[in-house]
């Protein structure tokens, strides 16, 4: 039965969304389909077709009370709105659907595992949310919440874990069929932790132990967990609040971390071996993972960040968008990151230069537009000396553009928004350390209207930052410090 509060959720994106024109939104990334979206949720193959849900507020573009939007996909990039998908529409959570995620159940149906929070009021006459978890089962469009809701709630705690930070289970079936999930928790003392629980059914679940555990080393309460095995190894991907920066590997604010380690199946035991972020850019948080049918991992996160909201404003008809959806591999004992490959066929009227020799500033003709996908890699002009600063600029017109900048004596590459229009004093640069590329610095750039996502050195490293410049600033230009040569291949992508 579907109830009252999801009904008009329903009726009203269904009327609102007519008012947005396909031009307005992000050509094959996922947005809102009208309101507020964050969080990826329940990102899982399911009937043949991707489904992704999403923290939804329809009715503001701004958080609110949370509700989970649904959007399907068969390639990654063609995403179809279904009718949104949960509303807070029972006593357990009233207050919000939170993040959680998703898995096929033997019988067929499908299963959503969700935060939800219900608002208790303290003996010092505050409120604070109380986070349980629980369950709804449905067909891929219709969703039927469970009735022994909440199927966790802190009974089901270790000692010392908070009952208020109690969120985001990421769910996933184990080989022997039993299921798995991993929450985010907080302990009394304030540092994060992921705990481990299992279940026979999906159903009854059982509490294990503590997977991992901040210990006050990457932020405070850790959100949004994932786990998963990738090229022989495990990863535990998190996303961090109130973040401490730790030289530019790690920025303050909210942040993302894949921690790679090795994993004992029999006693669920998980060795951290190495930590780095997620994503080095400026919108990027909350990433959720699905397996493909043929082996893939494919990652989406939010692309965008808590602290930078306001880079848009709440008038506008729609915001938060997905990222790229991205392939995750491990190369020497790091995560590296390449846009799916299903990205090729959008890609179409092609452009090359070969070795072009240039100082200062450089044009080329072909080299524009919002759609793209861009690759370039720039050397030191041979028997010259090396050069000062490389820049790339984009979403580019007389008073804006969006730039990329690298400095090969320091191995510094910096995106840079602050010229993009953003009228907000929030953060619009970030800094990265690039490793290596003084010799040869490859780059493989994607536009898509309102974004801009840059995988480096083969997906080595990602950088993602949003601008909502107007969409007749289509240039590109390059710039250089000194004498550089540089190969450009740029397709555009489908509209
Ligand atoms: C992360 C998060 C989650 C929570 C959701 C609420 O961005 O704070 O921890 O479930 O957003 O919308």
């Amino acid at each position: 039965m579907t109830s009252q509060t999801l009904r008009e959720a329903r009726k009203y994106e269904d009327m609102v969304e007519k008012t947005i024109q396909k031009k307005e939104r992000p050509n094959f990334h996922l947005c809102a389909r009208v309101g507020w979206l964050n969080d990826p949720n329940g990102f899982s193959y399911y009937k043949g077709k991707y489904h992704m849900f999403y923290q939804y507020y329809p009715y503001e573009s701004k958080w609110g009370p949370m509700h989970w939007g649904h959007a399907v996909s068969g390639d990654f990039l063609h995403w179809e709105y279904l009718p949104a998908a949960l509303a807070p529409d029972e006593f357990y959570d009233k207050d919000g659907c939170f993040s959680g995620s998703a898995a096929a159940l033997p019988d067929g149906r499908h299963l959503l595992m969700y935060t939800g929070v219900l608002k208790e009021r303290q003996k010092n006459g505050e409120f604070r949310e109380v986070q349980t978890q629980c369950l709804a089962v449905g067909d891929g469009i219709d969703y039927e919440k469970y009735e022994q809701n909440p199927v966790l709630d802190e009974k089901d705690l270790p000692d010392e874990g908070s009952r208020f930070d109690f969120r985001d289970p990421k769910i996933w079936q184990k080989k022997d069929g039993s299921y798995a999930c991993v929450i985010g928790n907080r302990q009394t003392g304030g540092s994060g932790q992921i705990l481990l629980y299992t279940s026979p059914d999906g159903f009854r679940w059982n509490y294990k132990k503590v997977l991992a555990a901040n210990n006050d080393r990457y932020g405070r309460m850790w959100e949004c967990p994932d786990f998963f095995e990738l090229d022989g190894k495990w990863v535990l991907l998190a996303s961090p609040q109130d973040m401490l920066p730790q030289g530019l590997e790690y920025h303050n604010g909210n942040g993302t971390l894949c921690l790679i380690g090795d994993y004992d199946e029999e006693t669920e035991t998980f060795m951290e071996l190495h930590n780095q972020s997620v994503d080095y850019g400026i919108d990027f948080y909350a990433p959720q993972t699905v397996l493909t049918p043929d082996g893939r991992r494919v990652m989406i996160g939010w692309m965008q960040n808590w602290d930078t909201c306001s880079l848009r404003l709440p008038e506008e008809p729609w915001m938060g968008q997905m990222s790229l959806p991205r392939e995750l591999a491990i190369k020497d004992g790091k995560l590296y990151q390449t846009p799916v490959r299903e990205l090729e066929k959008f890609r179409y009227s092609k452009v090359e230069y070969n070795s072009v020799s240039f100082s200062n500033i450089l044009r080329l003709d072909g080299i524009h537009g919002r759609c793209v996908d861009m690759e370039l890699v720039v050397r030191p002009e041979e028997g010259q000396k090396l050069y000062q600063k490389f820049a790339v600029r984009f979403a580019q017109d007389e008073n804006y553009h969006t730039s990329l900048s690298f400095r090969p004596r320091e191995s510094i590459l910096k995106i840079d928004r602050k010229f993009s229009g953003s009228r907000r004093a929030i953060i619009h640069q970030r800094r990265s350390f690039v490793e290596g590329a003084d010799t040869k610095l490859k780059l493989r750039i994607i536009l898509d209207r309102f974004s801009v996502e840059v995988f480096v050195d083969d997906g080595r490293q990602v950088l993602s930052a949003t601008m909502y410049t107007d969409q007749t600033a289509d240039g590109i230009s390059f710039f250089v410090d000194g004498t550089a040569v540089i190969d450009v291949v740029k397709y555009d992508l489908c509209e």
